[in-house]
């Protein structure tokens, strides 16, 4: 009897993602939100999922703090809690654009290695965007008061404080929160999605 990876055997879809893209009207395609904690990711997520939503495209999101009270329940912030994190998400992301949606992801994400790996599991439908605030800007949000904790000492490994954040070196989009409004990134996002997922 086969073991291990010789005893699974995927079947093949007889759905093409043309077909799917003719019946929904656009393409799908994962756009991946990485930033510090407090820099703007899950706001920009959900603007422009309500956006997207309401022009009639199939739209979903995954967010860190969501994902965290469920499939991923079991990681916390170490390293490898994080890179299981990220491949977790990137395999959800992945099989719902498969589906035809176009999924926002929402994860800080910090190592480019990590975001390597979901770009590696995503392939081509994978669009890094930079969510980019200065860390004394988040500090001076902290929503949820977790960068005061980190600096009382009571949080450890928070990311920006006491564990690493690595910029994206080229994302195929930007967007400033510091001194934009939140409809403004909003907009940027939707409308950059908007373009690539438009049917030729
Ligand atoms: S990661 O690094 O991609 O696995 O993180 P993510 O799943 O996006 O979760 C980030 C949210 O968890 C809260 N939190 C922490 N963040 C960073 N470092 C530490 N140590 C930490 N502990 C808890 C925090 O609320 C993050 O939420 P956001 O929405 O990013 O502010």
């Amino acid at each position: 009897v086969a073991q291990g990876e010789n005893a699974i055997h995927p079947s093949a879809s007889r759905v093409t993602q043309a077909d799917r893209a003719r019946q929904a009207g656009h393409r799908s395609g994962v756009y991946w939100l990485t930033g510090l904690s407090g820099s703007g990711k899950s706001t920009l997520a959900r603007g422009a999922e309500a956006q997207l939503f309401a022009q009639g495209l199939n739209v979903s999101v995954l967010d860190g703090d969501t994902l965290r009270a469920g499939l991923c329940k079991d990681l916390g912030f170490s390293e490898e809690s994080r890179t299981e994190n990220v491949r977790r998400a990137a395999e959800v992301a992945r099989i719902l654009s498969d589906a035809g949606q176009v999924v926002l992801v929402a994860l800080i994400s910090p190592l480019r290695s990590d975001r390597a790996l979901a770009q590696q599991i995503i392939g081509s439908d994978f669009n890094e965007v930079f969510v980019d605030a200065a860390l004394s800007v988040c500090e001076q949000r902290d929503p949820k008061g977790l960068y005061a904790a980190a600096r009382a000492g009571k949080i450890s490994g928070f990311t920006g404080i006491d564990a690493p954040y690595e910029a994206p070196e080229s994302p195929a989009l930007r967007l400033e929160t510091a001194d934009n409004g939140a409809d403004a990134g909003v907009k940027k996002l939707t409308d950059f999605i908007k373009g690539n997922v438009a049917l030729a």
